[in-house]
């Protein structure tokens, strides 16, 4: 019995057992937009394809970028090569990403707007994504897991209100504040949508997937129960109801003194913390509940040297419970791919 127990624990890859709430004596690693610009095999990829939003719909290059960090540095997971506004796009919403300015959208300013919304997500749209999920998963080894990913409805939000990135999010606040019932139904489109694609994903192979809220941060308290907590929550529980015992990383930027809340009332498996959370405090009140991943300062990955020892080192600190290594957002193109290795080589001890 205890035999077989063990051999079926061998066989399930380190990042999910840490997700089970198991400590590995080595943390798993990876790393927010391990695929990207900072990669000179990513940004030839991204030249062939003509565009970003091609890439993510190539099927064959998006599998190739998924993995190419993979390759170079030996991490513990691959993270699908998509992005978080696929979804608003699968809703009929217009979205571009200009090269040097980020995402544009049409703004969604008022109630009228989301008229021009689909009730569910376009299949259609969503099916070559879920392509290259099947690809990359055809390709990994036993040990490497496969994340998928969407964002939060709060943080998709903002950019379908203000139509890109905004710092403050200020538009969609006050949306929120102003009018908040048609707000809850932009936001419970986007729970069905989230729920639905996430489900499409750990279909096609996602060993498990992450709920990025990199705007979570922007909201007081109650705010921030209602928009960021309430619907991934739901997202949670709709995705668990289809595909029973799912792993879930919850990825609340900013969220602070609401990390505890969020990590027991969303139900997720791990939590991602920012590179502002008191590794102390992750210790004692978030690792007896959940597991817990982060969080090196990207800037200190970016400076090297004896600041990113001293980060990597106090993030160790965590390893005693369960931990997946990672960043505290995401990598910063800049970023020296002998920061990474020396990082890697740190945490590794090899
Ligand atoms: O490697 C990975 O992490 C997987 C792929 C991934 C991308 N975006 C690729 C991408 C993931 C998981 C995301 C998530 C995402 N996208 C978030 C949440 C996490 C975060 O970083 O805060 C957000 C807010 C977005 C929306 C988005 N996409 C913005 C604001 C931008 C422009 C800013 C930028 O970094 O260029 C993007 C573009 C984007 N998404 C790029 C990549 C690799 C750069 C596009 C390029 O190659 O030119």
């Amino acid at each position: 019995m205890e035999e077989a127990a063990q051999a079926q624990g061998m066989g399930i890859k380190p990042l999910i057992r840490v997700l089970q709430g198991q400590r590995e004596e080595i943390p798993p690693i990876w790393m927010m937009r391990q695929a990207g610009r900072y990669l000179p095999e990513y940004r030839q990829v991204r030249e062939k394809a003509g565009g970003f939003l091609n890439l993510c719909f190539n099927p064959e290059l998006a599998a190739e970028v998924t993995l190419q960090p993979v390759r170079r540095f030996g991490f513990d997971a691959a993270i699908l090569f998509s992005d978080i506004l696929i979804l608003p796009l699968a809703l009929g919403r217009k979205v571009e990403f200009l090269a040097g300015e980020g995402p544009k959208l049409e703004p969604m300013l008022d109630a009228d707007a989301l008229k021009g919304m689909r009730d569910n997500a376009d299949s259609d749209v969503l099916a070559p994504i879920y392509a290259t999920v099947r690809r990359v998963k055809a390709e990994l080894d036993h040990k490497t897991a496969l994340i998928g990913f969407c964002g939060a409805p709060w943080t998709v939000a903002t950019y379908m209100v203000a139509g890109e990135a905004t710092g403050d999010q200020a538009p969609a606040r006050y949306f929120a504040y102003r009018d908040p019932e048609n707000f809850a139904r932009l936001i419970d489109r986007l729970v069905r949508g989230s729920i639905d694609y996430l489900v499409g994903q750990l279909k096609a192979g996602a060993d498990c997937v992450q709920i990025f809220d990199t705007w979570a941060g922007v909201l007081p308290p109650e705010q921030f129960d209602r928009w960021c907590i309430q619907p991934t929550q739901k997202i949670v529980q709709g995705v668990r109801a289809q595909v029973p015992g799912a792993k879930i990383i919850g990825f609340p930027r900013g969220a602070g003194a609401m990390a505890l809340p969020y990590a027991e009332l969303t139900g997720v498996d791990g939590l991602g913390l920012d590179w502002m959370f008191p590794r102390s405090l992750a210790r004692d009140i978030l690792q007896p509940h959940v597991a817990v991943q982060g969080n090196v300062d990207p800037l200190a990955l970016l400076a090297g040297g004896a600041a990113l020892d001293r980060e990597v080192d106090d993030v160790m600190t965590l390893a005693d419970g369960p931990l997946i290594f990672n960043l505290g957002h995401g990598i910063l193109p800049a970023t020296p791919i002998e920061h990474v290795e020396r990082m890697l080589k740190r945490v590794r001890g090899n």
